[in-house]
């Protein structure tokens, strides 16, 4: 059924950066996606600009081959055609070319007159480039709502440290209110960090267990398998802590801490997100690897291939201490809270990629009832965001059989499997919401302001401690410490070596499937 405020809605999609690797892998295939599921006004305009020389039918064609590539649909020409007839690409250099932004003026102008008048500029450029991009808008007169709605959306980074972070947000409300600018965290857009919302406040079993008196710790863990490849300079002057701490892993940790909203909106939503950054206990002067450990990989030989160690990636200095590799013990200082910790685990060229959150309750006092025979485990809610996604709980059980027995019953909801691989790309998802003009499932600047604060006084504070940076070999599970200190406190990391399990083997089998019967999605 098609969304009327979708097809109500014709609008121009600008993209700044048209030529970089975001609109290739994400951009144009989650449109491509969206077209496929009938969600675009038939008199859509997609506006591609960049610095490099194209004209719109060799960018239209590079496109097509970007959407054979990495989109989750099936390539259908009747569909790609649709998309592919509405691209127009313009040349200019965002900040140099001056005359650029009156031509894009003049384009945009010539559209109102079809009675196109909604624009959504999506930068997808470096981010020393925002500030300009958004300063040229505005001195053109392109951000004011005369007809039509006119917003922003910006990739991460939201500035390279909370001193360019707070000047880009001064000048981004200058020049347009809050609720038209959409600070992009990706994680946002997935399936299963909307789901938690869903699960947590849909279920009234889950509320009165979820506190301190329950719950005995969290684990955040995004270990990743890919190292940092070209993004080599971007990625030495941010490390680990920037790169995905500050953001990813602070989103998926406000939202499984906070409190329920009054309403699921973006206003409620965002109110209580920040509340639990602001509770955040700020990290001892004297830290130490009790609370945090850091690393860096180191080159290996993954089957027949050489992966080369960090220090060895392109544009990285020789000398680096850039940690790609975190383990995090936090603290929520509030009435929920009190006493669990949360523990963050994430990581480049590491043994396994998934996106987890474990919630351990605490231990039942099965020993007490059942003396030797007892086995009883902590009662575990597992939310799976990726690759697959669903959540797994874990429950005791008697084993069926003339003598007693206890083993851990899985109750495990294969949402991948359950809806054939169909849920929308995070982009997909994030392109609609802007289209709507809800921003729920964007950053706002509270909370990334919080966010930033708390990682550099965390990273004074490593610097003032020298905390070392441990090397570990590329594929394997990460520094030893990190074990150790999540063993020191008597518990132990749930994905080192339980991920593998149903959803897994039932995804495999049905992607297999799959391909045995020619179907990519
Ligand atoms: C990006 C980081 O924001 O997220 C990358 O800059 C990281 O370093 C990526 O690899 C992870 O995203 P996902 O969706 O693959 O988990």
């Amino acid at each position: 059924m098609k969304n009327n405020w979708v097809s109500e809605n014709p609008f121009v999609f600008i993209i700044f950066g048209a030529t970089g690797d975001l609109t290739k892998r994400k951009l144009i295939p989650a449109i491509y996606a969206l077209a496929f599921a009938d969600l675009l006004p038939g008199n859509m305009r997609i506006l591609a600009i960049g610095r490099r020389d194209y004209t719109s039918e060799s960018f239209q064609n590079m496109m097509e081959e970007a959407v054979k590539k990495y989109s989750q649909r099936s390539f259908q020409k009747i569909v790609w055609e649709r998309i592919k007839n509405v691209i127009t690409y313009i040349k200019f250099d965002f900040i140099s070319d001056t005359g650029g932004y009156i031509r894009l003026k003049q384009y945009l102008n010539n559209l109102s007159d079809d009675g196109i008048y909604n624009h959504l500029f999506f930068l997808a450029v470096a981010p020393n480039l925002f500030a300009p991009i958004v300063i040229q808008l505005q001195n053109n007169n392109l951000l004011s709502e005369g007809s039509g709605w006119k917003r922003v959306m910006i990739e991460k980074p939201f500035g390279e440290n909370l001193e360019k972070a707070a000047i880009l947000n001064n000048l981004l409300t200058s020049a347009l209110p809050e609720e038209r600018i959409y600070r992009i965290d990706h994680y946002l857009g997935k399936e299963m960090f909307q789901n938690i919302l869903t699960l947590r406040f849909s279920n009234s079993i889950f509320e009165p267990l979820w506190n301190r008196f329950y719950i005995d710790h969290v684990q955040i863990s995004i270990p990743e398998t890919i190292g940092v490849g070209r993004r080599g300079s971007y990625y030495d002057r941010t490390g680990v802590l920037k790169d995905m701490v500050q953001n990813h892993m602070f989103q998926l940790l406000s939202i499984i801490a906070m409190e329920p909203p009054v309403k699921l909106n973006a206003d409620y939503i965002k109110n209580e997100k920040i509340r639990v950054m602001r509770a955040l206990r700020p990290f001892p002067d004297n830290l130490s690897e009790k609370e945090i450990v850091l690393g860096q990989y180191t080159g290996n030989i993954a089957g027949s291939k050489t992966v080369p160690g960090y220090l060895q990636e392109e544009n990285v200095a020789s000398n680096s201490k850039t940690p790609t590799f975190a383990a995090l013990k936090l603290w929520i200082d509030n009435y929920r809270w009190q006493g669990v910790p949360f523990y963050l685990l994430t990581g480049k060229h590491l043994n396994r990629k998934n996106a987890e959150i474990v919630i351990q309750f605490k231990e039942p006092p099965g020993r007490r009832l059942y003396g030797e025979y007892c086995n009883a485990k902590s009662n575990i809610l597992v939310f799976r965001i990726q690759p697959y996604e669903g959540f797994y709980f874990q429950l005791n059980a008697k084993k069926p059989g003339n003598y007693y027995e206890m083993i851990q019953a899985n109750m495990d909801y294969c949402q991948t499997t359950a809806y054939q691989n169909n849920s929308p790309e995070a982009y997909e998802r994030l392109i609609i919401e802007a289209i709507r003009g809800d921003n729920s499932f964007f950053t706002s600047w509270d909370v990334l302001n919080a966010s930033w604060y708390y990682i550099e006084d965390l990273e004074k504070k490593i610097s003032k401690n020298s905390l070392p940076v441990y090397q570990y070999p590329a594929g394997s599970v990460g520094p030893k410490a990190a074990i150790k200190l999540i063993e020191n406190d008597g518990r132990s990391w749930w994905d080192i070596h339980d991920s593998i399990n149903f959803c897994t083997r039932r995804s495999d089998i049905n992607e297999n499937l799959r391909h045995q019967h020619g179907n990519k999605k």
